[in-house]
Order: structure tokens, then sequence, then C-alpha cells
């Protein structure tokens, strides 16, 4: 179930009154739910890392902002963009993918947000698990209605790792790789993965849906992936802010989807090769059905296919699968 309006109401209303103690039973009546479900809710917030003091007899304090990704919070910092004008957001939830999906085909508005602290089944690119730990990560599945044929679905994806490149990038300060088609890497690993899944006719697109999975505030990474994958926490040696990163990524990726609309894919393409070491010259292992080829990439074309030169002479462009640097 997603989460109760009235809860993102509660967060919103400590947020306004930080500095002060604010009575129960003002909160209560404001929210229009009783003391006891006032108490309740709270600790639940206090679960996720919320430090929210109790003062007896008196009320309820915010010892600091809260870095959760409600509504109300995300709603504040984003315009009147039509990326981010409906959040819906859940404290658990089995795939924000699968919601999206599911509200899709129920009609949701182009720019729809869905937004999870926590996923028990996140879904990755190739039949894989995404790691999906409490109000560590950003789990967000955004719904696009682009007046596109299916074919560009491959560019929206690269869209959507320049946009998670630059938000991340400009919040964190951190160099930020793009491994094709949308992984980003920090030094070397994998902070960020995007799924992207649609529903469409031959000719026309209804919906596609951006999953962007973040790395954010792990303090380290499960034994399996610690190789392979880091958090910005982990490599800027600080905390970030989850509500900051999410903000400047629904924001970016309003400005890249106009430059899409307005521009063509070849605005994307050119800008995807200038931004990822993996666009041109680059050693690769091609991971496929048939097993591993090693290859050097010589650039993406207008469909969004990454161009490459196998060590035998052939040329191929690659549509999906993955590639992995050859060190
Ligand atoms: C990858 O394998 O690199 C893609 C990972 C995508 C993970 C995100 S998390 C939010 C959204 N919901 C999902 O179930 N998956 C995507």
């Amino acid at each position: 179930m997603c989460t109760d309006r009235r809860i993102d109401k509660l967060i919103h209303l400590l947020v306004k009154n930080a500095t002060v103690v604010v009575p129960g039973p003002k909160i209560a009546s404001e929210i229009g739910v009783t003391r006891f479900k006032v108490h309740s809710w709270i600790d639940a917030l206090r679960n996720l890392g919320v430090e929210i003091q109790g003062v007896l007899g008196k009320g309820y304090q915010l010892v600091t902002i809260p870095d959760i990704l409600a509504p109300s919070l995300l709603r504040a910092e984003l315009g009147d963009n039509p990326i981010g004008r409906h959040i819906v957001h859940y404290f658990r939830t089995d795939s924000t993918n699968a919601v999206a999906l599911k509200l899709a085909a129920e009609g949701a508005e182009h720019g729809t947000v869905v937004v999870a602290e926590e996923q028990t089944s996140g879904r990755g690119r190739l039949g894989r698990a995404w790691f999906s730990e409490k109000a560590s990560g950003i789990y967000t599945s955004i719904i696009l209605r682009p007046p596109l044929a299916p074919a560009a679905a491959s560019v929206l994806t690269l869209m959507a790792g320049l946009a998670a490149q630059k938000a991340v990038g400009s919040v964190t300060g951190l160099r930020v790789d793009i491994r094709w088609p949308n992984d980003l890497l920090v030094n070397g690993k994998k902070v960020c993965g995007i799924l992207t899944e649609m529903s469409a006719e031959v000719d026309r697109l209804h919906a596609v849906v951006l999953g962007i999975g973040i790395n954010v505030n792990h303090s380290l990474m499960p034994a399996e992936l610690e190789n392979i994958a880091t958090s910005l926490r982990m490599e800027a040696h600080r905390g970030i802010s989850r509500v900051q990163v999410l903000v400047t990524l629904l924001r970016e990726l309003e400005r890249y989807y106009q430059m899409l609309l307005k521009q063509g894919s070849k605005a994307i393409t050119e800008r995807w090769e200038a931004a990822s070491s993996f666009a041109h010259g680059k050693r690769v292992r091609v991971v496929g059905a048939a097993g591993e080829v090693t290859a050097t990439t010589t650039g993406v074309d207008p469909s969004g296919a990454l161009k490459v030169q196998y060590d035998d002479g052939r040329q191929d462009a690659l549509m999906a699968g993955e590639v992995v640097e050859v060190k």
C-alpha cells in the first residue's frame, strides 16, 4: 500500500515547525488522526532513521531535517515540471517498476514518479535482482508517455543515464562515468543502474517506465557485490542527501527529455558519447548469449546502439546486453 497522505502531512508539519516542539494533540487535529496514530507513525519514521525528539508532556520536535523521500519534501523543491508533478511514495514495496507499470496501465499521467524507501524484490537488468537496502538508496520509477516510436526507447535509456550522471556529479562532486548502456560508475564501481520497461504497440509507445536505482548512503555493500558496486557515501566519505539527488535527477530528466523532443535523438547520443569513457576506443568484452568476445568501441549510433569492432575485424552495433572493460 502506498504511503498514507496523512504521514506525508505529518512530515511536512514537523519540517515546517522544525525549531519548536509541536504538541501531539495539535498534530493529531491538523492531520485528522488520533494521538495514538501520531505516536505510531512517529515510531515508524524513527525506524527509518528520522530523528524526532519526544518532549514529555509537550510534544515532538525534529532533531535534523529528515532525508526521507516524502512527496511533500520533494515537491517543495520541484517547480511545475511535468516530471515529478505527481509523486507516489512507499515505505516498502516489491518493485517500483512493477508498481509504475501497473499505474501506467491504469492511465497514470506522464511524469508520474513512484519512489520507495525499500524494495523487497528490486529488479535489475538481465533478470538480476537489485539490492535495495532500507532508506539507504534511491529506488524510483518514472512513467513517461513520449510521442515516439518504440525504437526510441533505447535513446530514452541513454537519456536517463545522462540525467543520473549529471545529478550524482553535481550533488556529490564525484567524477561519474557511464558504462553502456547506462550504468553509472565511480572509481570503476557501479553506483547506479537503470532498468527501462515499456508497454507499446508496433508503432506507438504507450508508456515507458524508467526504473532508476542509486546506491547513496549504504555504508558497505554485501560481500557478493563489494568488488563491483559501491555507494556515493563510500566514495565521497560523507553522507549524501537522497532528497537533493532525487530532486536534481527529476529536474535533469525533464531538461534532457525536452531536449530529446525538440532536438531529436542525436542531441542525446552526442552528449552521451561526450559523457562516457566507453563510447570510443574502449577495450571491452561483449557478453552475449553465445559467450564473450573482445572488441573495441567505436561510438553510439542515433538509435542508441553501441558500435564495436571485434578483434577479428567484424563490426557490430549492440542493441542490448552488456559490456565489461578489459583491463
Ligand atoms: C541494473 O541492473 O543495472 C538496473 C537496476 C535498476 C534498479 C531500479 S531500483 C528502482 C526500479 N525498480 C526496480 O525494481 N528496479 C529499478
